[in-house]
């Protein structure tokens, strides 16, 4: 009964909005969490790693989610520690004290470490875009950049997304600052540069976008079986697959099984299903919702499982509850697109994950 009180109250609040903070966007669902067995886990009930992309700020200060990261995943991405701004913020000094700490955590909890991401067009930091050199001394700089981190990491970070996002939607490669500066080649010296750096690391190519656009999905294929033809060392194709509950099964599968066909590992490197992509701005979660948002997490889950073992690097959650995910900040909207609800408890969508394995 005490539990029912709790949720009645939890709705009166939130139709309130009283719950709603100033800066954070707070937008609890109701209780529609499944029943917890304890002694399953993630972890242990997925025959291919499990990992979420972690805040390192929530990782040091919320004993829950800390707690929650080390019982339910064992592979381990950073949200955002290990990205050129974070870590190179000026042109002679790294950052590492964030990623450092991430990387500890894993060590001692047994956790792999897959890095992201060494090269994107996002938010390279004020210095570089402001760098004056001609091509010789770009060179320079991207190699610098990767061989410092990468060295930094070698041993204790399993793999990296080298280029994230590389691809436009239409089929063409973005603009972007490495694009202007050493034109399409910086795609391939990253992946060289990096694997010089450290030969064991598995290297990735991440972008999203496969499972709504066959333009894009098929430049990047494309792109991607030319690094491999030209002898680059490429290991993997990291699928985003920021999605939504609306997506068809048939592009979801088309975007799984078309990476599969390169030969590559297969790394769905980001994924969260969003339940409100029209941002409806009074959507409330309902228990309809979480059911299809359930079938969802299963149809991935389970064709990824399909596929051969040994191209099958994980599935890697895009943070770990509704409460820390990148998508109500990024668009001001109530969603909820996680496994766990606000207050970090199993929602259905967790046992669509258990079930696409079964
Ligand atoms: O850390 C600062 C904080 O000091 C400052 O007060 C605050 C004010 O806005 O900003 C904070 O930085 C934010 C950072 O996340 C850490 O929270 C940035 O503004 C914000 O832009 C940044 O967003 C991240 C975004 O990438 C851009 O780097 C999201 O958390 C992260 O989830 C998102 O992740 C990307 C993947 O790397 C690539 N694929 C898409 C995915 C989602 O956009």
């Amino acid at each position: 009964m005490k539990k029912y009180g709790l949720v009645i109250a939890l709705v009166v609040l939130t139709t309130m909005g009283c719950l709603k903070g100033q800066d954070d966007p707070v937008f609890p669902s109701p209780d529609l969490t499944i029943p917890v067995d304890e002694s399953v886990t993630l972890q242990k009930a997925m025959p291919f790693p499990f990992g979420a992309a972690v805040n390192v700020g929530l990782l040091k200060n919320n004993t829950t989610y800390r707690n929650l990261v080390i019982k339910e995943y064992n592979s381990l991405t950073a949200e955002n520690a290990m990205k050129f701004t974070q870590l190179h913020p000026s042109e002679n000094v790294y950052t590492w004290a964030d990623a450092d700490y991430l990387v500890d955590f894993a060590q001692q909890n047994g956790k792999r470490v897959h890095g992201h991401t060494l090269i994107w067009y996002k938010n390279p930091p004020s210095w570089v875009l402001n760098y004056q050199g001609d091509a010789q001394a770009w060179d320079n700089l991207l190699k610098n950049h990767i061989q410092t981190v990468v060295s930094h990491f070698k041993g204790k970070v399993a793999s990296w997304d080298v280029v994230n996002e590389a691809m436009a939607d239409n089929g063409t490669l973005r603009d972007c600052i490495w694009l202007q500066k050493l034109g399409a080649d910086y795609i391939a010296k990253s992946f060289i540069y990096a694997h010089q750096a450290d030969p064991d690391a598995l290297l990735f190519y991440n972008d999203f976008g496969h499972e709504y656009s066959t333009t894009k999905r098929t430049a990047i294929i494309n792109m991607v079986n030319n690094l491999k033809q030209q002898g680059v060392p490429i290991d993997g194709i990291g699928l985003q697959m920021h999605t939504n509950y609306m997506q068809s099964d048939k592009n979801l599968a088309d975007a799984i099984n078309t990476a599969v066909a390169t030969g590559l590992k297969v790394h769905i490197a980001e994924l969260d299903i969003s339940m409100n992509p029209n941002n409806i701005p009074d959507l409330t979660f309902s228990a309809g919702l979480a059911e299809q948002q359930k079938a969802k997490y299963e149809f991935i889950v389970k064709t990824y499982n399909a596929i051969p073992k040994n191209q099958q690097f994980g599935i890697t959650t895009w943070n770990v509850s509704d409460a820390d995910t990148w998508i109500r900040g990024e668009y001001n909207r109530p969603d909820w697109p996680l496994p766990f609800n606000d207050n970090y408890e199993r929602k259905a969508a967790y046992q669509g994950i258990l079930d696409g394995v079964k």
